[in-house]
């Protein structure tokens, strides 16, 4: 039995090959006969990964980061070093004392952009980065999707659209990989929470999975072929993803046809068999596991039987075929190179103004005019620099924190993660934009000292910040401390108030009526001050828009308490001050039931239940105005659409024209983003731009056939400014149509 699904695994790996495009020349045959000059222990050595911080003794090209795999120097493979880098190449802890690099704006931020060349330079530069810094396994590209609005990883995640998502951290991973390495996608799949992360069983079906989640990974592999594919932490459907077969090998390796290698997250294997024989090619970070099930104990169940030896070789092969194609073996990698910082903030400055959303603007309150004399900037630390999110991806910036604070929680995050602030402070930035105004600053802990400050000037700026973590999902989607009290205290003092929000994901806005403008900043990286002031001043407009929905509060989600809340504080309460709550092992099992919401992640739950959103997703103002006309479709295999998009205001702007189908989906009309342009336009101009519709959006999947399924039919089509408008409409005539998985 095992011998027969090791052969088919075999059968998948070449049928892989065939699909997934054609391979650099030679790469296979390449492969093919470096492992065939490998011995066993080589073999066994490749499949996992160690620590470098915490090995006893550290060999000599190891670096120290996420993991370290030796390599075979006598067959010219390298080792393989591997580094965080979701937003930079990252340094938790400051393990590498005081190493630095660039940070870029948060994943949310670069989304807002809805510019797949800004994310492929984004990638560029971290590989880049990377590179110099001698490693070459990127454990970049988290594309799950944002189904749980309060994760505290949704900084890390561009969207809550695959398409968007899909198309976004494909480019970001192929500007990576453009460097001569490898770089992962993660976290696969529907790691949608931080809560009971290793304990969570996720309850999904198959054609809501296939068109939601594993479709942001589809595209995303699609767009950037990464290496690697690196596993989530939960259980899907009553099994871990690190041995999950139907994902692994049916999905990812067949389906999808995927060569390269799949990794486990940290201390994410269960088990050495069940593992193997369901497609776990590495085990990553084996020193925190509880046992390193991919070394001495692969090699006795190989000994055994228990996993083929084709099983093993497959292993190695598609981690030899992954590092031959990314360039490892031609490229010399171990040399540190030195790194031009003031090249790379700037295009860390171009991302984040590309990614700041300007949320809400009445009577003109932005730009703030050059004629401005009187502001005062209040709260969220915009004298010291700007927030950044928490965990495995934390970067440490470029002239080190300027601030670094414990987190106020008794959660995992205390134990890797500092609030931690990047050296670019918003103050200093609006002082340079305004040399001639007088910019004065509140730290907004006290409201009524703020409040009597604002009452004076001009122009009252207040900053919030909501710091999300790894490790922790938020209690709610209000803002924490005093945030709200701050800007309802200060609005009422002076009506002239802007609020800039720096946060991990969306929140809500109790007092939204009172102020005339709102900005999200997110988490906007190494240049977020100047960033925040190039689009307050009007140097820069506005052009982000929004990845995300934001609700109006909990009671609109699908699932108003986040599950597994209870048994996770109760086995918190169980070991406190024995132990720390990162090291939990006893929460009671739960289950996380996605069957709720399906494919309706997002704005698609919001429109099958006619719930009114805060700011829907798509969203974003800008300093002049589009009008739209002249939309026209044109149906067949690959569908297209086109639309006239004209400035109509007296600034130049970027129009972000949006196309979406409505779908019948299950008894339910969707609707689904089938495709969006970026388009800058100086004022009285006109463009057309124009999409192409992948089939897929238009389709439904069926698990019988398998595959996707397509309805003869009139799809509607809009094109809008956002998930909830129409600008202009159109039908498409599809022909029935099936397609593969
Ligand atoms: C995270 C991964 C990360 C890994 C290595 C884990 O905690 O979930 O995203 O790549 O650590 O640092």
């Amino acid at each position: 039995m095992r011998r027969r699904s090791a052969i088919l695994l075999m059968a998948s790996t070449l049928l892989a090959t065939a699909a997934w495009g054609a391979p650099p020349p030679g790469v296979d045959a390449r492969a093919d006969a470096l492992v065939r000059q490998m011995t066993q222990d080589e073999k066994v050595a490749l499949v996992s990964s160690d620590m470098p911080a915490l090995m006893r003794s550290r060999p000599a090209d190891a670096v120290i980061s996420a993991g370290y795999t030796p390599g075979v120097p006598r067959l010219g493979l390298p080792s393989l070093r591997s580094t965080d880098a979701s937003l930079g190449v990252s340094n938790i802890m400051n393990m590498r004392r005081n190493d630095v690099a660039t940070a870029l704006p948060s994943s949310l931020s670069l989304a807002s952009s809805w510019d797949p060349a800004g994310a492929r330079a984004a990638g560029a530069m971290i590989g880049a980065e990377a590179r110099a810094k001698r490693m070459n396994v990127m454990l970049a590209g988290g594309v799950n999707l944002i189904r749980e609005p309060r994760n505290g990883r949704n900084f890390e995640y561009p969207s809550e659209d695959p398409l968007l998502a899909g198309v976004l951290v494909g480019e970001q991973v192929a500007g990576v990989q453009s460097n001569g390495i490898i770089s992962t996608i993660k976290h696969f799949a529907l790691n949608a929470q931080e809560t009971g992360r290793n304990f969570v069983d996720v309850k999904i079906d198959e054609p809501s999975a296939r068109e939601s989640d594993l479709l942001a990974f589809q595209i995303a592999l699609e767009h950037g072929r990464p290496g690697s594919v690196m596993t989530a932490y939960n259980k899907v459907n009553g099994q871990y993803a690190s041995e999950n077969g139907w994902l692994l090998n049916d999905v990812l390796k067949r389906d999808w046809a995927f060569p390269g290698y799949v990794m486990s997250d940290w201390g994410n294997v269960h088990s050495t068999v069940p593992a193997a024989l369901n497609g776990l090619d590495q085990q990553s970070g084996k020193t925190i596991d509880k046992a390193p099930f991919f070394a001495a104990p692969l090699a006795q169940a190989v000994a055994a039987g228990e996993v083929p030896q084709a099983r093993l070789d497959d292993m190695a092969r598609r981690i030899v075929r992954s590092a031959i194609a990314a360039g490892l073996l031609d490229r010399p990698d171990d040399v540190a190179q030195p790194i031009d910082f003031e090249a790379h903030a700037r295009i860390a400055q171009a991302a984040a103004e590309a990614g700041i959303v300007l949320l809400k603007n009445e009577g003109g309150v932005l730009p703030i005019a050059a004629t401005a004399r009187r502001i005062v900037v209040i709260g969220g630390h915009a004298d010291i620099g700007i927030l950044s999110g928490g965990g495995s991806s934390q970067v440490r910036p470029v002239g080190g924190p300027a601030l670094e604070l414990r987190p106020n929680t008794s959660s995992p995050a205390a134990m890797f993660s500092r609030v931690t602030y990047t050296p670019s402070a918003p103050l200093a930035a609006l002082r340079a934009r305004f040399p001639a105004a007088e910019i004065s600053f509140d730290d907004g802990n006290d409201p009524a000292r703020a409040a009597a400050l604002a009452r004076d000037a001009e122009i009252a700026i207040v900053f919030a910040e909501e710091w999300r973590t790894e490790g922790e999902d938020r209690p709610s989607l209000a803002l924490p401390g005093n945030a709200d009290a701050l800007i309802a205290a200060v609005a009422a003092a002076n009506p002239r108030t802007v609020v800039v929000l720096e946060t991990g994901g969306a929140v809500t806005m109790p007092w939204l009526d009172q102020v005339p403008a709102v900005v999200e900043a997110w988490y906007p990286g190494q240049r977020g001050g100047e960033a925040i002031a190039a689009i307050l001043s009007g140097a820069t407009a506005p052009s982000g828009r929004l990845p995300i929905t934001f609700p109006r509060n909990e009671t609109q989600l699908a699932r108003p308490t986040i599950d597994g809340t209870a048994e996770v504080q109760a086995a918190a309460e169980r070991l406190r001050g024995r132990s720390s709550y990162g090291l939990l092992t006893d929460v009671a099992p739960f289950a996380a039931d996605y069957r709720i919401d399906g494919a309706n992640v997002g704005y698609k739950w919001f429109a099958v239940k006619n719930e009114t959103p805060l700011f829907p997703f798509g969203y974003g103002l800008t300093y002049t105005r589009f009008g739209y006309d002249a939309l026209s479709v044109r149906s067949g295999r690959s569908p297209t659409a086109r639309v006239r998009v004209t400035n109509r205001g007296r600034v130049a702007g970027v129009a972000v024209p949006q196309f979406y189908a409505t779908v019948r989906v299950r008894g339910q009309a969707v609707p689904r983003l089938v495709g969006w342009q970026r388009v800058a336009l100086e004022p009285g101009e006109s463009r057309t731009v124009s999409i192409t519709i992948d089939p897929r959006l238009l389709a439904v999947y069926d698990p019988a056939q398998p595959g996707w399924r397509i309805e003869e039919g009139r799809v509607p089509l809009v094109v809008g400014e956002h998930a909830g408008d129409a600008q202009a409409t159109a039908e498409l005539d599809v022909a029935a149509r099936r397609l593969k998985p």
